[in-house]
């Protein structure tokens, strides 16, 4: 499914947080955002997601106007928790509940992505008896259960320690293969955006505005242009 973001803006007490910020996510392509801390990636998803309208800009979901409604999108907030109460597959199975599905329905449909989220054999685990990544994959498969076709991903992996942040990353870049969602993936890390999108999205310190984008399909496997681009990024990040 297309995602279209168009000319958006907002602010907030006469603060501007977002200026006239478009971005375009292809069916099926996986586009990243980084920015400075505090430009504004997260109150975008908010306007994506249509949690808080914008003060300008429209939202298009394929070719639908979206703007400043909810429901649309699977949408994985920064800190995103699970119930602490609810083992794994209860976890996971609130966004179909929400839709209407029985308990046991929900539960078999859930528990057939287990396996390739990595969680089988854990589903009557509570989140805090899993492992860090354990707990991702499955705030990343509730996610994907609300709506498979349009993910906003916001710094999903930012809790993990290095090693398991890595695995993270190879794993979805993985599991792509199987699940060809349209993506919107905001992060800090430089190399997460490289290894995982297709393309990426640079915005400025506050307000945000797309000073770079880059085609990273294109310099994919040629570690020359990939060196160069990440210098690039990394120069606009100053
Ligand atoms: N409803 C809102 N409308 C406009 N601006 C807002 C709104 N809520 C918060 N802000 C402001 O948006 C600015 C950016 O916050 P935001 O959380 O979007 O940044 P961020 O890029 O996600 O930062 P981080 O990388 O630290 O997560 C803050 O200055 C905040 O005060
Ligand atoms: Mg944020």
């Amino acid at each position: 499914m297309e995602l279209e973001i168009q000319d958006i803006s907002k602010s907030l007490d006469r603060i501007y947080t977002l200026d006239k910020v478009s971005i375009q996510v292809k069916d099926q392509e996986f586009v990243a955002v980084l920015g400075p801390s505090g430009c504004g990636k997260s109150t975008l998803l908010n306007i994506v997601s249509g949690l808080i309208p914008p003060d300008q800009g429209r939202i298009l979901i394929g070719g639908e106007d979206w703007t400043g409604r909810t429901g649309r999108v699977s949408y994985m907030q920064q800190n995103d928790l699970l119930l602490p109460s609810r083992n794994i597959l209860d976890n996971v199975i609130v966004p179909l509940l929400l839709k209407g599905i029985k308990k046991n329905r929900a539960r078999d449909v859930a528990h057939s992505f287990f396996a390739d989220f990595g969680l089988e054999g854990f589903e009557g685990y509570y989140p805090d008896q899993l492992s860090g990544g354990m707990r991702q994959r499955a705030a990343l498969l509730r996610t994907y259960l609300f709506a498979s076709d349009i993910l906003l991903l916001d710094e999903p992996f930012v809790s993990l320690d290095a090693i398991t942040r890595r695995k993270m990353q190879l794993w979805l870049r993985d599991i792509r293969i199987n699940y060809p969602s349209s993506v919107l993936f905001v992060t800090h890390d430089i190399d997460e955006a490289l290894i995982l999108a297709d393309r990426v999205y640079v915005f400025s310190a506050r307000p945000a505005r797309v000073i770079y984008q880059l085609d990273v399909t294109a310099i994919r496997g040629d570690e020359h242009s990939y060196n160069s681009a990440k210098l690039e990024i990394l120069n606009k990040l100053m």
